[in-house]
């Protein structure tokens, strides 16, 4: 049952990225079309290039909404989409930012019309400082306008977002038009991934597990945990990524227990643990996973115990996550299984359990987080609030125990679709039985 080896790697040395097949974009247009109301526009622009210091900027980060519509992936686009529209070639209009010389020189080259097209599939393709004269022109045979808000539950935005100020400028302009929430129709949507979708979240999975079974080798007392996180980032750019799904924690020791842990400048200690929730991105879709692993390549009884208890629970888990089910009634599940699992370590009794509140605080004390979230475009993907696990949708498996007073902190995380007949691991490759982990720490 041991794999040995990391997937076979060669590269082809002529192209970083692959590319996507237009038609995942035209179908997703269409799915969003059955979808509005009549005599509706839609309008979805791309996110800024957001400003740091100086004249320093941070990299650029495409609208998820936009990208899911167009798969255009450039600053200052904007989309209308108008089904009704009277005359065929205003449907679909793209507008790409036009380049000139000086753009080339500096930032080098912009898609030009015909590769927005080849991109997107749209044919209609226009400058971007038309489109107030467009939005102008095409208006007036709206009743709905449907404009992009970050409805994810968990957002906090504190800055005004090119959207957000569309918004704003586009009520005060039209004020008499029935505005519509497009957040709701792109939840519902993007919920459920298209086989072109799974294959780039596969492919995402794929090159995390070459980065994590070129550490398993490379972890060993001494290693700092920056150490690590460069050799994860090195192998995911080398095959075609553009380097982590988020950014990575990799906590040893008690550093394993700080769920947001991000500085990564700890030493690696023996007899430690090193939590990596670590994973790549392939063509703006992310993977997410975490492997928490012996320092010195061997697990001690304790930490076989918890490890042991952690991996129990995701396999459970995966048998809950299925369709019917619901978030609310699973999120009761998950504290009944890591309750169980948690009175078997000895942490608390089963009778301390009993006594306690419906908030199961002995639970959170040593399990703090949630254990699945939609996957895709983000990381925590968008979804309608409560919606019923159902086939077609990918989620996130990640339990957790985290014992503080022990310097202890497991998490194990794989990535799921959700088929009809049974759950399908994107990363059941991807070492995760204890003894696979030593054997490849040893080798
Ligand atoms: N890496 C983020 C998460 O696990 O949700
Ligand atoms: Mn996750
Ligand atoms: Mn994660």
């Amino acid at each position: 049952m041991l794999i040995a080896r990391a997937p076979r790697f060669r590269s082809n040395g002529a192209v970083r990225y692959e590319t996507i097949s237009n038609s995942l974009f035209i179908r997703n247009r269409v799915n969003l079309r059955a979808l509005l109301k009549p005599k509706s526009i839609v309008i979805v622009l791309s996110n800024d290039i957001f400003p740091t210091n100086a004249d320093g900027t941070m990299s650029f980060k495409q609208n998820s909404d936009l990208f899911h519509l167009s798969g255009i992936d450039q600053e200052e686009t904007a989309l209308i989409l108008m089904p009704d529209a009277i005359d065929p070639k205003e449907r679909e209009i793209l507008f790409v930012r036009e380049t000139n010389e000086h753009i080339a020189v500096w930032e080098g080259a912009k898609l030009s019309k015909e590769q927005a097209t080849a991109v997107s599939g749209i044919n209609r393709v226009e400058w971007s400082n038309s489109f107030d004269g467009f939005l102008h022109r095409l208006i007036p045979q709206a009743d709905h306008i449907y404009l992009t808000t970050n409805e994810h539950l968990r957002a906090s935005v504190v800055v005004e977002t090119r959207n957000a100020r569309f918004i704003r400028d586009c009520q005060a302009r039209y004020p008499l038009h029935r505005y519509e929430r497009l957040a709701q129709l792109m939840h519902q949507l993007r919920m459920t991934k298209d086989a072109e979708e799974l294959r780039l979240l596969s492919k995402a999975c794929d090159i995390t597990e070459a980065g994590v079974r070129r550490v398993l080798g490379f972890i060993k007392p001494g290693v700092g945990e920056w150490e690590i996180e460069a050799e994860l980032l090195h192998e995911f750019v080398r095959r075609g990524s553009r380097g982590f799904a988020y950014s990575p924690i990799i906590g040893s020791g008690l550093n394993a227990c700080v769920l947001h842990y991000l500085s990564n400048d700890k030493i690696c200690q023996d007899g430690e643990m090193v939590l990596m929730d670590v994973a790549a991105e392939c063509c703006g879709w992310n993977a997410d996973l975490t492997r928490t692993v012996p320092v010195n390549g061997r697990f001690t009884k304790r930490q076989r115990q918890v490890y042991d208890a952690v991996l129990r629970a995701f396999h459970e888990l995966n048998g809950l996550v299925r369709p019917g089910n619901t978030p609310l009634d699973y999120h009761q599940q998950v504290i009944e299984v890591m309750e169980r699992e948690l009175v078997n370590l000895g942490l608390f009794t089963a009778s301390e359990a009993k006594a306690q509140g419906p908030d199961k605080p002995l639970v959170k004390k040593y399990f703090m987080h949630g254990t699945s979230h939609h996957l895709g475009l983000d990381v925590h993907d968008v979804a309608p609030p409560h919606q019923p696990f159902a086939a077609g949708m990918v989620f996130t498996i990640e339990p957790g125990i985290y014992i503080r007073e022990e310097n202890l902190g497991v998490r194990l995380e794989n990535d799921i679709f959700i088929a009809n007949d049974r759950n399908i691991d994107l990363m059941s490759s991807i070492p995760i039985e204890a003894e696979e982990i030593e054997d490849l720490m040893n080798r």
